[in-house]
Parts: C-alpha cells; sequence; structure tokens
C-alpha cells in the first residue's frame, strides 16, 4: 500500500512536460511536413506559419516542457494557464495566418491576433513562472 503511494505520487506532477512533449512532437510533425511541401511544391507562401509551427510549437512547447520537468515545483493552475495559453494561442495564430495567406480574407484576421496575444500572455506567464522558480 505504502510503495503504491510512493509510485503514484511523482507521476502527477510530470503530467504537464509529457503533455508539452506530445503537443510539441505533434506540432513538429505538421511543421516539418509543411516544409517538405514547401519544398516540393516550390511555394514558399506558408513559410512564416512554417516558422511558427517549428519554433513556438516545437521548440516553444518543448523547452516549456523541459523546465517544467526540471522545475516540477513549478507545476500548478498557473503553469496549467501557461501552456494552456501558448498552446492554444499558437493553434488560433497560425490558423488564422493559415486562412490569411491562403485566401487573403479579413475574417481570418480576428483569429490570428486573439492567437498572438494569448502566445503573448503565455511568454509574460512563463517570465513570471521562471522568475519565482528557477
Ligand atoms: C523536413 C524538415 C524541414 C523542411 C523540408 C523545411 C523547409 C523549409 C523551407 C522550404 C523554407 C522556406 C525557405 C525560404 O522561403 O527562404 C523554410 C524556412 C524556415 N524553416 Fe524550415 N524546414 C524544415 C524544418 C524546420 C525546423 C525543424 C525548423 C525549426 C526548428 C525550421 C525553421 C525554419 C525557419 C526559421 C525558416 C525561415 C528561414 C528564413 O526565412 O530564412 N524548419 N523551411
Ligand atoms: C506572439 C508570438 C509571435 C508573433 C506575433 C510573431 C510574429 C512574427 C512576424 C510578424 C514575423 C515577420 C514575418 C515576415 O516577415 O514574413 C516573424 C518572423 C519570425 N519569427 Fe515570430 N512571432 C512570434 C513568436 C515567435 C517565437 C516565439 C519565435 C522563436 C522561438 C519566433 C521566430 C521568428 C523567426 C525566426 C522569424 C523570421 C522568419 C523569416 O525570416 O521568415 N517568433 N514573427
Amino acid at each position: 500500500m505504502a510503495t503504491q503511494f510512493i509510485a503514484a505520487e511523482p507521476v502527477k506532477p510530470f503530467r504537464l512536460p509529457a503533455a508539452c512533449f506530445k503537443i510539441g512532437s505533434f506540432t513538429a510533425l505538421i511543421g516539418v511536413s509543411l516544409g517538405i511541401y514547401m519544398g516540393i511544391s516550390h511555394d514558399h507562401s506558408l513559410a512564416p506559419v512554417h516558422v511558427h509551427l517549428n519554433l513556438i510549437g516545437w521548440v516553444s512547447m518543448f523547452l516549456f516542457g523541459l523546465f517544467y520537468k526540471a522545475h516540477p515545483a513549478a507545476i500548478g493552475k498557473v503553469a496549467i494557464a501557461q501552456v494552456l495559453l501558448s498552446a492554444l494561442g499558437y493553434i488560433a495564430m497560425l490558423s488564422g495566418l493559415a486562412g490569411l495567406l491562403i485566401t487573403a480574407h479579413p475574417a481570418f484576421q480576428p483569429l490570428t491576433v486573439i492567437g498572438s496575444l494569448m502566445v503573448w500572455a503565455g511568454f509574460v506567464l512563463f517570465a513570471f513562472i521562471v522568475a519565482r522558480v528557477a
């Protein structure tokens, strides 16, 4: 019983890094696939989407995960909000940006702007968390 309790305890704090790693590596798959499409088609019009999928979705999410893995004490409601804001933010930002670049329709602008502000807010929270814990 005691062994079970000890074994079960450390699992919970590590769920957030695992979520970051999974979101990051899945996004990397989409980002590099888009890169290959751009290379094959010689159509680089979605390059800004490719860049930010890879650098926010893959690199930054993975770095968030590594940070939370190294500092489990940082994991709490604020950290969960930080990861959610960042992940939902770049999905919104890059869906909006892809829509804008493909259709040039201004209807995609609010999604791009709101997503960008969510990503920004995610980085603000992250700086706050790092300053408090690291
Ligand atoms: C199979 C993998 C990849 C392929 C085929 C690929 C392909 C491309 C292509 C075709 C461009 C456009 C270049 C241009 O328009 O001048 C580009 C730009 C870029 N890619 Fe990738 N990419 C890949 C992976 C990655 C990864 C993993 C990252 C980041 C972690 C990344 C970051 C960038 C950046 C920052 C640019 C903009 C560079 C610039 O404007 O000079 N790419 N990529
Ligand atoms: C709220 C978040 C962000 C916004 C709104 C944003 C916006 C932009 C804009 C407007 C550009 C210029 C695009 C162009 O000239 O076509 C750009 C380029 C770039 N951004 Fe971001 N960015 C964000 C976050 C990031 C992050 C977190 C990274 C890296 C970790 C990053 C890496 C880059 C790079 C490497 C370029 C140059 C790409 C190129 O030359 O094609 N950005 N970004």
